[in-house]
Order: C-alpha cells, then sequence, then structure tokens
C-alpha cells in the first residue's frame, strides 16, 4: 500500500488510511490540522464509548496539556529512575518462580505481570486484582471487524465492572488519601475545578490500559524478533550496551500499536489526495515504521539501526507519556532474562495465536 495506494479512502467504513513514513508524522505533529477529539472523526453515537474517550489521549491542546501537566511529573525519566530497583525486584521475583517450575510462557510469566504490577503500584490499586485488570486492558483494545454481537457485549460488560470497581476506589481515597497518584488526582484541579468523574476515570483506564498491555507486547515482541534472530541473542549477551538499541529495532519491527487515530479539523492535502475536513484517519505507525524511504533495509531485524526514528510511541503533544517507564521495564526484563536464562531461546514451534484487536499487535501466549 505504501506504494501503490499511501493515502487510501475506504468506503465501507468511509475513513482514510495513511501508511508513509512522512505523511504518518504529519498527521501526528500537526494537531491543529488532525485532532484527537472524537467530535472530530466520530458521529455522535460512536462518541464515548470507553472510558479512554474522556482521556488526555482523546484531547486537544489547550486543555490535553493542562491534564497532561498533571501526571507527567509522575513519569519523567528522572521520577521512573527511581523506580528501577523496585522493577528489578518484581522482575527477579517472577524469574525466581519460573525457575522453579522450570518451564516459560514469557507472556503468563513475565510480560504480563510485570508492567501491570508497576502501574497498579503507582496508581495506588491492589496488584492481586490483575486477572481482572487483564480483563478490563484487554476489553479496552478488544474488538476488530470481525467481532461478534457477543464479543462486544462481553467488552460492554468488562468495562461496566471496571467502572464500578474504579468508583469504589475513588470513594475510599476520598474518604482516605494514600500516597498514591489515585489521591493526588482526586485533589487536582485544572481551570479551578476539581476533574469530573469520567475524567477521572479516563485517566485511570488510560494508564492501566497503556501501562500493561503495550508494554506486555513490546517484551513479548522482543522474543519473536529475537527468536527469529538468534545470532543478535548471542549479540546481546557479548555487549549489553547493544540491549536499548535492540529494543528500539523491536519498536520498529514489531510495533505494539499498529496504528492510531485522527480526524482532520479541515480540508487538507495529504500526497495527492485532497481530505475533507470532518474525516476519521488511520496513521499507520507498523506501517511508517517498515517505509524503506526512512528506514534502509526496512525489513532487516538490525540491533544496531542508527539512526531508528521510529514512530512506535508516537509523535508531537500526544507522545508517549510512558515512554521511560516502558524502556526501563523492557530493559531490566530482557537483561534479567539474558543473565539468567543461559542459553539458545527458542520458541515453541506451535503456532501463536495473534491478541485479536485493529490497534495492538502482539501475541496471547509465547512458551519459551
Ligand atoms: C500515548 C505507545 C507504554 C502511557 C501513546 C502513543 C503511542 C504509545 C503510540 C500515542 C498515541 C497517539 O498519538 O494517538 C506506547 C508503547 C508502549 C507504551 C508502544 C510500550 C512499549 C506506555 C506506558 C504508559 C503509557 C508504560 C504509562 C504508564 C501513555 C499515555 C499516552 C500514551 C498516558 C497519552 C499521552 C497523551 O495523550 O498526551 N503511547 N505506549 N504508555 N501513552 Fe504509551
Amino acid at each position: 500500500m505504501r506504494e501503490a495506494q499511501p493515502v487510501f479512502f475506504d468506503p465501507n467504513i468511509q475513513a482514510w488510511h495513511i501508511f508513509r513514513y512522512d505523511d504518518v508524522l504529519r498527521v501526528l505533529s500537526d494537531h491543529a490540522t488532525f485532532s484527537s477529539d472524537e467530535s472530530s472523526f466520530l458521529p455522535p453515537e460512536y462518541r464515548n464509548a470507553t472510558p479512554i474517550s474522556s482521556s488526555m489521549l482523546r484531547m486537544d491542546p489547550p486543555r490535553h496539556r493542562k491534564l497532561r501537566n498533571l501526571v507527567s511529573l509522575a513519569f519523567t525519566p528522572r521520577m521512573v529512575a527511581h523506580m528501577e530497583s523496585r522493577i528489578q525486584a518484581i522482575t527477579n521475583g517472577l524469574l525466581d518462580q519460573v525457575q522453579a517450575s522450570g518451564e516459560m510462557d514469557v507472556i503468563r510469566d513475565l510480560a504480563y505481570p510485570l508492567p501491570i504490577t508497576v502501574i497498579a503500584e503507582i496508581l495506588g490499586v491492589p496488584a492481586e486484582r490483575r486477572e481482572e485488570f487483564k480483563q478490563w486492558s484487554d476489553a479496552s483494545v478488544g474488538g476488530d471487524a470481525e467481532s461478534t454481537p457477543e464479543d462486544i457485549q462481553a467488552i460492554m460488560q468488562a468495562m461496566e465492572s471496571m467502572k464500578a470497581y474504579f468508583n469504589e476506589v475513588f470513594e475510599e481515597r476520598r474518604a482516605h488519601p494514600q500516597n498514591d497518584l489515585v489521591s493526588a488526582l482526586l485533589q487536582a484541579e485544572v481551570d479551578g475545578e476539581r476533574l469530573s468523574n469520567e475524567e477521572l476515570l479516563g485517566f485511570c483506564v488510560l494508564l492501566l490500559v497503556a501501562g500493561n498491555e503495550t508494554t506486555t507486547n513490546l517484551i513479548g515482541n522482543t522474543i519473536l524478533c529475537l527468536d527469529e534472530h538468534p545470532e543478535a541473542v548471542e549479540r546481546l549477551r557479548a555487549n549489553r550496551e547493544l540491549v536499548p538499541g535492540a529494543l528500539e529495532e523491536a519498536l520498529r519491527y514489531y510495533s505494539p500499536i499498529k496504528l492510531t487515530i485522527r480526524g482532520t479539523t479541515t480540508e487538507t492535502m495529504i500526497g495527492d489526495q485532497r481530505i475533507e475536513a470532518g474525516k476519521l484517519l488511520f496513521a499507520w505507525i507498523a506501517s511508517a515504521d517498515r517505509d524503506e524511504a526512512q528506514f534502509p533495509d526496512a525489513s532487516q531485524f538490525n540491533i544496531e539501526r542508527e539512526p531508528n526514528r521510529h514512530l512506535g510511541f508516537g509523535r508531537g503533544v500526544h507522545f508517549c507519556l510512558g515512554a521511560p517507564l516502558a524502556r526501563l521495564e523492557a530493559k531490566i526484563a530482557l537483561n534479567t532474562m539474558l543473565d539468567r536464562l543461559p542459553g539458545s531461546w527458542h520458541v515453541s514451534d506451535a503456532p501463536l495465536s495473534p491478541i485479536k484487536s485493529s490497534s495492538v499487535f502482539g501475541v496471547k501466549q509465547l512458551p519459551l
């Protein structure tokens, strides 16, 4: 598509697909023309379908900046560096269990529990309810063109239980504030007003979903890349300084987020196509990151690729807030696996099941 129809209109869903790196970069960087507010691209009946609809991800400046500022201090590289010893301790505990059991599913045993435990601790919600968090988080990114009415109903039910759970947490923290992000958000004011319940829920769900599903898939997808390129594991064992570059390349090669959406606020040209105002756009990060015009030998997995300006964490005002945290968690996970699991790694030959989602790329299980 990048060659033949880089800017493509799908009449069935009345949406434009954008495939080339330069075009995706422009869509992500120009928030005045390409809005994140659902009212710019969804008819009223489809708006506010999930709590994420009321989060900063679906807002434009200036309100976006104000809400982002409320939580950005919790995710600066400096704050995140303070969490290093805790992330290492959680990772060690998870790999102790793997070594005791003698078998490993990378998703079940490390890539899923690590980020959910970390984000639950930051938010101040008990990580023991991980299983429910997982169901809710899967539901929040679930659904694709093949979803049945039963799938959609299960997603809606999961959303309702998630809302009920967080509303209880808000009540409890209002009565007994703690030293955690939920208590801080309950106290926070924007333009002299407290956040609405929808906005609070939007924050928590965005962090819970963004903070786990994507990082799980970065860890899982990195292992997939390394399974396909065993020589890279040897090079990483010999030189740990290559680990951060290998993770950036995994983000580019098997991007955990395939696409993101925007709506046009005004008529505009992309390539030779004229796009009217109020149109839904799919900006294909996964395609942009394989664009030969930006990445020579784009379909080669090269852990020393330099420069590597991938769009895996987005770009512009919505650039991933959790990028420093995700990078640190993935680095600790990979380094600890290299330390504790010697020899060559081999992913089971059984067929892998991809996650059913139009926006997220990863696998459900990854037996090693
Ligand atoms: C935004 C990817 C991990 C929190 C984004 C965006 C992308 C992304 C592509 C931009 C979406 C857009 O422009 O529409 C990823 C990937 C991750 C990851 C690939 C893991 C490898 C995390 C973590 C957190 C987080 C760990 C938090 C703990 C957020 C938030 C936003 C965001 C809050 C919205 C920022 C805004 O609207 O200003 N992420 N993310 N992400 N991410 Fe991440």
